[in-house]
């Protein structure tokens, strides 16, 4: 699927994927799509860890998290991008908002799907917080800010509804 609005009217959150590695130049094609994203002021400031799915430290932070969790939050995707933004710059959080949702959107269009992941930020950036950024090789002075879990779809799902009235004014 290549049509940018058939991508955004057919995209949802994927939380079911295959046992089904992504190929490299297609891992590569998702990465370049968040670099491509804009930036305030064009700092490119967002840096992006990429790791594969089965590395222990998804566990680990899985079990920070929540140890009697009966299913991974990571839905066992067989790649997850941990984007990470300077602490001093305050558009950062926008930044990585734009880029995680540059490779959602890259994903679906290339036949894959993802689910955008804020549930592991505050224990990314909590008490062990030195510990995970080595890990995850996040850049010093940097936080997490958002992630995503990505892979061949195992599962179809409906778009969400909305209600015009209720979000937008017009003025
Ligand atoms: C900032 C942000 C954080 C999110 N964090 C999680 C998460 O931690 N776990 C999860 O399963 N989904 C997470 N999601 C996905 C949302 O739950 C999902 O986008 C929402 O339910 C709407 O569903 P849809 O994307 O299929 O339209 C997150 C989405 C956003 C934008």
């Amino acid at each position: 699927m290549s049509n940018f609005l058939d991508v955004l009217n057919e995209r949802s959150s994927i939380r079911k994927f295959k046992d089904q590695e992504i190929p490299a130049d297609v891992c590569k094609q998702l990465i370049e799509a968040g670099l491509k994203a804009p930036t305030a002021a064009n700092k490119q400031e967002i840096h992006f860890s990429v790791v594969k799915g089965d590395n222990p430290i998804q566990k680990e932070i899985q079990n920070d998290l929540n140890p009697n969790a009966e299913n991974s939050f990571y839905f066992n995707a067989p790649v997850i991008m941990y984007l990470s933004g300077p602490d001093d710059f305050k558009w950062s959080p926008v930044d990585a908002g734009i880029a995680v949702e540059n490779i959602h959107l890259t994903a679906k269009a290339l036949g894959l799907g993802s689910v955008i992941l804020g549930c592991m930020v505050k224990i990314v950036n909590g008490e062990k917080k030195e510990y995970y950024q080595k890990k995850l090789c996040i850049p010093e002075g940097n936080s997490l800010l958002i992630a995503v879990a990505i892979g061949y779809p195992d599962t179809e799902k409906t778009p969400h509804t909305f209600d015009f009235e209720k979000n937008v004014t017009i003025v």
